[in-house]
């Protein structure tokens, strides 16, 4: 921590409590210093001087709760984020929506919603991907994204140009519909897709899924919660399911016996 002091060490405490309570935000789950860098780089931007000063303006400033979660990258994330990771996954929508059953995909964590909707354009996009038995489960630990997701409308900020992300689509149009920055997704594309609050960590994990993205949770947690997620995405897989991580991350070498690996630059394995 930056601050030696006893003090320091209480109010760096009672911030991250006060986080816990009000944004569904684990702390424990993270490295602090991992935190603390990025707390004290929000502290240096508002001029607080102190955690305790820096805690009153998380309580007052209605926007800073967000700034916080977005420089700690925790829900940051955008339609077909990385898109070339979603070359496989397009391959393995169709394999696992060729049978008769009924094929469940699940985006944990899927913050606001944009990942699942993402799946779900996709499916609905490519004529080799049948949607006719496929659910889509988004989780998350958060309940505000959550409620965001459920809503499903997305705007376009000096920082996220939405309709850049949906480029991947060759008609957006068809799946979200425009008002200048604002854009709502369809009900064909929402109904495709159910949203409840899940601990990657906490929770027991679903059953006999064909299809689990994982993406970009593992890089911000210590090594003890990342081995408890992956075994919670791993045993929530059907034998021959697949899982997708992030582009940056890697798996816990523990983990590994348990997968086959698909395509180990885009991060794809299959339950061995
Ligand atoms: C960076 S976002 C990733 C979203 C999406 N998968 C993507 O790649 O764009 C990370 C999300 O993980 C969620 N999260 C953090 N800890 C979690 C946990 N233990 N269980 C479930 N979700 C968690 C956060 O709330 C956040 O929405």
């Amino acid at each position: 921590m930056s601050s030696n002091s006893a003090d320091g060490d209480d109010a760096f405490e009672r911030l991250l409590a006060h986080l816990e309570r009000q944004l569904d935000f684990e702390s424990s789950y993270y490295n602090e210093s991992y935190l603390d860098r990025r707390i004290s780089a929000r502290m240096r931007r508002r001029d607080a001087d102190s955690y305790d000063a820096y805690l009153d303006l998380v309580r007052s400033d209605p926007e800073e709760p967000t700034a916080l979660l977005d420089s700690l990258s925790i829900n940051v994330t955008s339609f077909y984020r990385n898109p070339e990771a979603w070359e496989p996954i397009r391959e393995v929508l169709r394999e696992v929506t060729s049978g008769r059953g009924r094929t469940t995909v699940w985006s944990a964590p899927c913050s606001d919603g944009r990942e699942p909707y993402s799946v779900a354009m996709l499916a609905l996009d490519d004529d080799e991907v049948s949607t006719r038995s496929l659910n889509i489960l988004g989780t998350d630990i958060n309940a505000d994204v959550l409620e965001r997701a459920r809503e499903g409308v997305y705007h376009t900020t000096k920082t996220r140009d939405v309709a850049e992300e949906l480029e991947p689509l060759d008609d957006a149009a068809a799946y979200v519909e425009r008002d200048g920055d604002q854009f709502a997704v369809r009900d064909e594309v929402k109904d495709l897709v159910t949203f409840e609050q899940h601990d990657l960590i906490a929770d027991e994990p679903k059953r006999n899924v064909d299809l689990v993205l994982c993406r970009n949770l593992l890089i911000y947690i210590n090594a003890e919660s990342k081995r408890a997620v992956v075994d919670t995405v791993l045993s929530s897989l059907r034998d021959g399911g697949y899982l997708v991580i992030g582009m940056t991350e890697t798996l816990p070498r523990e983990s590994r016996p348990q997968v086959e690996t698909v395509d180990k630059r885009r991060r794809v394995y299959q339950r061995a």
